[in-house]
């Protein structure tokens, strides 16, 4: 099993100022990390709720939390409002989303989020849901796909990269991860530290689950849940992730529901970033509701 390391547990268990007794949610449960760290602090009076949309890491959460007593949910983020409608009435004291995939997403073979594979293109976080990445990269327009590259992977190589995927599809249809990653590698100009497929596959990523929006309704329906003084708590990974949630906290302390708690995002400690590389690029954002 991939083991995965939470990233900012103790930063992020602080601005949730989980109290015994309180009831917390953790909207990307993974692998349960974070959701042990906050039953522990919940105490056994406490309610913790987990909520993922990918089946099987909801699986490995049960097999791992099994007897901590964390309700554990499938569903997406964006549906919080209806997953957590029996917990409305009374309100939540705090909700943490810590967004993207999982270290089990990238590392699982089969799932299709790893260029350097001859899986077939997936990244459904979700695979009860019918588009895959395949679907997208086979089907999309070459005018579609530059704007999913630039939109979501900021791809200043973007009309050569969808020119040649439409190209190449002409032939025969791109069906493993490396193909696609091939294909990529085959326009770009230029060489940094990054693998040259890196964007693209974060612009198919996101674009697959709908990664943004799921962000911004997500962000929304919390404000609808938490009690007056719960918080939010927010951990992105990439610019896209955290200018979105930087964006709907401004709006809405303008609109007078919340009060910022960073100004400025907090980042892992140089000791995490040296232990864990996933958690390097991690920024942590918190609001109170008022
Ligand atoms: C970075 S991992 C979370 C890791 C977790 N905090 C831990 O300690 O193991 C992100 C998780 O969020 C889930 N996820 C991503 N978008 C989601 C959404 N819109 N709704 C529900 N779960 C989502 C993914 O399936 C993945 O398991």
């Amino acid at each position: 099993m991939v083991t995965h390391l939470p990233v900012m547990v103790a930063e992020a268990t602080e601005m949730l100022r989980i109290r015994p007794g309180g009831t917390y949610v953790d909207a990307t449960v993974g692998l349960g990390g974070h959701a042990e760290r906050i039953r522990a602090l919940a105490g056994p009076g406490g309610k913790v709720i987990g909520i993922d949309r990918d089946e099987e890491a909801l699986k490995a959460a049960r097999a791992r939390l099994a007897d901590q007593g964390i309700i554990l949910e499938k569903g997406r983020f964006s549906d919080l409002g209806d997953l957590l409608a029996e917990e409305a009435e009374e309100g939540i004291d705090g909700i943490l989303f810590d967004f993207g995939a999982s270290m089990m997403q990238f590392k699982d073979p089969g799932r299709g989020f790893s260029f350097t594979s001859e899986e077939p293109l997936d990244m459904r976080m979700d695979r009860s849901q019918a588009e895959k990445a395949e679907d997208i990269v086979n089907t999309r327009s070459e005018r579609e796909l530059e704007r999913i590259l630039k939109e979501y992977g900021e791809e200043r190589f973007a009309p050569k990269i969808a020119k040649a995927i439409v190209r190449s599809r002409a032939k025969k249809k791109i069906a493993s991860c490396r193909e696609l990653a091939e294909i990529v590698s085959s326009v770009y100009r230029g060489r940094g530290k990054h693998h040259p497929a890196t964007k693209t596959f974060q612009a198919l990523r996101i674009a697959v689950n709908d990664e943004l929006d799921e962000i911004r309704k997500g962000l929304d329906a919390s404000l609808g849940l938490l009690k007056t003084a719960g918080r939010l708590c927010t951990i992105s990974y990439h610019s896209l992730e955290d200018r979105t949630v930087k964006n709907f906290l401004k709006d809405a302390q303008r609109e007078g529901l919340v009060r910022v708690i960073t100004k400025k995002p907090l980042t892992p400690a140089a000791d995490e970033k040296r232990a864990n590389p996933s958690a390097r690029s991690a920024k942590l954002r918190g609001a109170e509701k008022l």
